[in-house]
């Protein structure tokens, strides 16, 4: 290992592979994605989703991927070295992440109640009811906080607690062997579930709404902005996390075609998802003779109230069914917590010299205590508000001015020329087309748009007071505490890389 290296790094190609899809699967393809393809126009979303794929997707995945592997080290560090004055460009997408684990983990927490909660159903007859009232305890509003829920607490802890542990044991023997267990456990879980979904009667009714193009809804400017906020979302670009994970490769790792099978393994997970979802959709709306706009409820509903549902209306074996679910789905969020927990890591630890068992511990500490908020009566208004926001003002913002600054300051063709030696195929003029001129001007013009939305009507219908502290404040003070933290300087081992060349 040259003293180039990270001090850790990936044992293999697969493993590197599958910590990739890990972290680009998660929460956002089992709710997020089916719920954003029935709400946009049915089949007529997937066509602005692939486009946003290809335009946006993959060439950032590969800007992030090249980026991180030349520099070799956390998101700060790496523009750290590409100028001292770019470093709050690391530092911001770090703190995004940091701040959506806070969240996170509280969904993945909710995620294991109801695994516990499938042994006798106990969300018995009225799942929607249940969610609210026993489940979040949902207070009638924002300001009113209400107390700490022990169920939730506790399954939260125990989130914290797992992703501390796996962590702690570093990238290949935490993450990677994490992400070697889970991944195939969850094909396997989704797969079941997707077999049972479309062979149900009436899936195909589901299967249909889901294929179904309706091509007058691309005409709607909402529905491309809610596809590309997806393939940022669920990808993990924006986060810091790809630029970190691809520093822990070896020297000669391919870059371009670990971007390809990225994105598409995970983009084919959501798809075979989506397929499976819909099936159970249409079901039960055969079952309940209600139309199948009916039974959709929204996003995180999707998963805990409109799943349960189903899964009372399933003819056999419901308890295990409703455990393979909910098994899924809190493994698909661990492989991208984990993700969203080592990008923040891997910033403090190359900044400040501090050993990964200290700096695990430090975050993972953090992160509980900041996810506590979410644990209340108003939690879900917390989460709703913060994670609308900084999914807005966040990852998406942070893709238009790294395209802007890794493309037209640094250059895009010096990472392309520095990408195509080492993979096993070669990207060519287009990507440098895409980095400098489309991505930022279609980022751009939803950035603008996502504006005007915004002030022209508060989001969700919340007060403005709440708004301004909880989403417009949390995501301004991310960037802020980024500019803040560059200016501080830098200790041990890192400080003396800063400040070679670059080769
Ligand atoms: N990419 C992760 C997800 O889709 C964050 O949930």
């Amino acid at each position: 290992m040259s003293a180039e290296n990270n001090d850790a790094q990936w044992g293999s190609r697969l493993g590197f592979i599958l910590a990739a899809v890990g972290s680009a699967v998660g929460l956002g393809n089992i709710w997020r994605f089916s719920y954003m393809v029935y709400d946009n126009g049915g089949g007529a979303y997937l066509i602005p989703y692939f486009f946003a794929l290809l335009t946006a997707g993959i060439p950032l995945l590969i800007l992030e991927f090249s980026f991180g592997h030349k520099m070799r080290g956390s998101a700060p560090f790496s523009f750290a070295r590409m100028g001292k004055k770019w470093e709050w460009l690391g530092w911001w997408p770090s703190l995004v992440s940091f701040v959506i684990t806070t969240y996170y983990a509280v969904i993945i927490g909710w995620s294991l109640n109801y695994i516990v909660y499938s042994f006798g159903r106990v969300w018995g007859k009225n799942p929607e009811s249940f969610f609210y009232k026993s489940h979040l305890n949902l207070s009638s509003g924002i300001s009113e906080i209400g107390g700490i829920n022990w169920t939730i607490l506790l399954g939260v802890a125990a989130v914290w607690f797992i992703n501390y542990i796996i962590l702690y044991k570093g990238i290949e023997e935490g993450i990677e062997k994490a992400s070697k267990i889970f991944m195939p456990l969850l094909a396997v879980f989704m797969l079941i579930i997707t077999i049972r979904g479309i062979t149900l009667p009436g899936a195909l009714a589901g299967v249909n709404k889901f294929l179904e193009p309706d091509f007058s809804a691309l005409l709607d400017v909402k529905i491309w902005l809610a596809a590309y906020g997806q393939i940022f979302f669920t990808l993990s670009v924006g986060f810091a996390i790809m630029i970190t994970y691809s520093s822990y490769l070896p020297k000669d790792s391919d870059i371009v075609n670990n971007a390809f099978i990225t994105a598409l393994a995970n983009c084919g997970f959501s798809f075979i998802v989506g397929i499976g979802v819909f099936g159970i959709l249409g079901y039960m709306a055969t079952e309940t003779g209600q139309p199948i706009s009916e039974v959709v409820t929204q996003g995180i509903g999707l998963a805990f109230i409109a799943f349960p549902k189903a899964i009372n209306l399933l003819p056999g074996f419901q308890t295990l069914f409703a455990i393979i679910f909910f098994l899924g789905l809190t493994i698909a969020g661990f492989s991208s917590s984990i993700s969203l927990i080592e990008a923040f890591v891997a910033s403090v630890r190359d900044k400040f010299d501090i050993e990964r068992k200290k700096a695990v511990s430090y975050v993972c500490l953090a992160g509980f205590v900041g996810s506590l908020i979410f644990t209340t009566g108003a939690g879900l208004y917390f989460l709703d508000i913060v994670d609308h926001f900084v999914n807005q003002f966040g990852i998406a913002l942070v893709g238009l001015i790294e395209c802007i600054i890794l493309g037209w300051v640094y250059k895009a063709n010096k990472l392309r020329n520095y990408a195509n030696p080492l993979s096993d195929f070669q990207i060519g003029n287009w990507w440098d087309i895409m980095i400098r001129f489309i991505t930022p001007v279609i980022l751009g013009y939803m950035f603008i748009q996502n504006t005007i939305l915004e002030i022209s009507k508060p989001y969700g219908g919340y007060e403005m007071s709440a708004l301004l502290k909880f989403g417009w404040g949390v995501a301004a003070i991310m960037l802020i505490l980024g500019i803040v933290v560059s200016f501080t300087s830098w200790t041990g081992r890192k400080e003396e890389l800063l400040s070679r060349e670059v080769l």
